[in-house]
């Protein structure tokens, strides 16, 4: 009875605006229904998307109920407004009060025309997957100025800088407003971004930053809609070298169907900018921007959602990859989304793995981990030059899987110099023996060298193959030529 009276206090429309450490207001919605007892609604996060309300629950006066994004609200009505509580996965439960808004409030923006297709020139970047950092994964709506600089200052000091990282991305979370012009800003966490690029280039290393092409991000900061071409100029003027552009809140503006044209419509603003900005499509993989990222100007085009730092969700990005590989190439990747070695949720096995994948994938490759603070094990795996090379290798071919037999998957990737890179990996739990025969990727004839890339060791070669033994989440990586 309790449980069906709290449900049905909660009934209405509701707007909740938090604080955050960046001094922007961040603006969610949440539609409830406490019809019969029981809670039923959509929650629209940040604003940036619709989802429906979780397994609500009673908590004594709380009603407790999750979103997607593993968010977790407790509610409870006081007077005329709702008080409150919410984990986004992230940061310490953040608290506020919501007030009830009408209908009409939740509308989106119309959505502008959008332009007629056509294929843009490509940019001629990225002709090896982008090397870098970038700070979502690790740091979140934590980043900041010195965040960046300090992570700047390790990527040279750590040797990651000497093997080829070099674009340091600030994620979502430091936009602030407009100015009168419509210009955007960076809010209070980014005081100067000019400085901050120059604090970069100087050290040889590149800027890239984040934006949507709806009216929000994904964070709820403000979003490029309607700003396109201002936006290019503005990350042109400020020094940027690469813009990662999130569907987020345009999924609530435009069909599914307009992807395409609004992803171009900011390769067109890039490309007109006249400064050399690698873009990169975030769309999730939604409507296969594999097929129409390059003739929209992009570079690279996620075709996954988040990655998260544990094994499964490694392990379910990385190991289904493998069809997509023919939309690869030389200035147009795959991502499969960014690298989470060394953010402590996967053991060294299973890091080696995550990387040994990647580079396989020919996958760009962003850090994701706080690299002033890495251990040396962690070090060791990102700055691999003999498994960096297998992504950077000219021919830009993306690996694909040749054989699977139980837990045990073998993975090839072609290489300049008729050379080939093979990964053997282990997915069960227990060790694992298994014998390569040369035939199983594609050889005739037992090739003349065998390099194992983790160990730093050339293997001898047996005509018949070579039976290796992987651990439980492993790979035994190996370049044979
Ligand atoms: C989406 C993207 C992530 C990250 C966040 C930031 O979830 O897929 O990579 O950029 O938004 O809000």
């Amino acid at each position: 009875m309790r449980s069906a009276a709290a449900a049905a206090g909660l009934d209405g429309i509701w707007q909740l605006d938090l604080p955050t450490n960046s001094g922007v207001e961040l603006r969610s919605f949440l539609v409830l229904h406490g019809v019969g007892g029981s809670l039923t609604g959509t929650i629209y996060p940040n604003r940036a998307a619709s989802m429906p309300v979780l397994h609500p629950r009673q908590e004594g006066q709380e009603t407790v109920f999750a979103i997607g994004w593993d968010w977790t609200f407790w509610v409870h009505r006081s007077g005329d407004h709702l008080e409150v509580a919410m984990r986004d996965g992230f940061e310490s439960p953040k608290r506020g009060v919501a007030i009830q808004i009408t209908e009409a409030d939740l509308a989106p923006p119309a959505p502008p025309p959008v332009p007629v297709l056509r294929v843009l020139p490509s940019n001629g970047l990225a002709m090896t997957p982008p090397m870098g950092w970038n700070s979502w994964n690790h740091f979140a709506e934590r980043v900041d100025d010195s965040t960046v600089r300090a992570a700047a200052d390790a990527i040279v000091a750590s040797g990651m800088a000497a093997a080829g990282y070099r674009y340091v991305n600030i994620d979502d979370t430091w936009e602030g407003g407009r100015d009168p012009e419509g210009r955007l800003l960076p809010n209070r966490k980014f005081p100067d971004m000019v400085a901050l690029a120059n604090y970069l280039h100087h050290k040889g290393l590149k800027l890239g930053i984040y934006s949507s092409p709806g009216f929000v991000t994904c964070g709820g900061y403000e979003g490029s809609l309607g700003h396109e071409e201002q936006d290019a100029r503005t990350f042109a003027d400020w020094g940027v070298d690469f813009l990662k552009y999130d569907w987020c809140s345009a999924g609530r503006v435009f069909a599914d169907e307009a992807l395409h044209p609004v992803y171009q419509k900011m390769g067109a603003a890039l490309q007109k900018s006249g400064r050399a900005i690698v873009f990169s499509l975030c769309e999730y993989g939604v409507l296969a921007p594999w097929k129409w990222g390059a003739q929209a100007g992009g570079n690279l085009w996620r075709t996954t959602g988040d990655i998260h730092d544990n094994w499964k969700s490694m392990e379910e990005i990385g190991f289904a990859q493998s069809d997509l590989a023919k939309y690869a190439g030389p200035g147009h990747w795959n991502d499969p989304d960014m690298l989470e070695v060394g953010n402590g949720g996967m053991t060294a096995t299973e890091y080696r793995t995550h990387f040994s994948l990647w580079c396989l994938l020919a996958a760009p490759l962003m850090a994701g981990n706080d690299i002033r603070a890495m251990t040396y094990e962690t070090r060791m795996i990102l700055t691999n030059r003999e498994v960096i090379a297998l992504d950077q290798d000219p021919l830009g071919i993306q690996g694909t899987r040749c054989f699977a037999k139980g837990s045990v998957e073998v993975w090839s990737k072609r290489l300049g110099g008729n050379g080939q890179a093979v990964g053997i990996f282990n997915r069960g739990d227990r060790e694992a023996d298994w014998t390569l025969q040369w035939s199983q990727v594609g050889l005739t004839a037992p090739p003349a060298t065998v390099r194992d890339l983790w160990t730093h060791r050339d293997l001898d070669v047996v005509a018949s193959g070579l039976t290796v033994t992987t651990p439980s989440h492993g790979v035994t990586l190996l370049r044979i030529n």
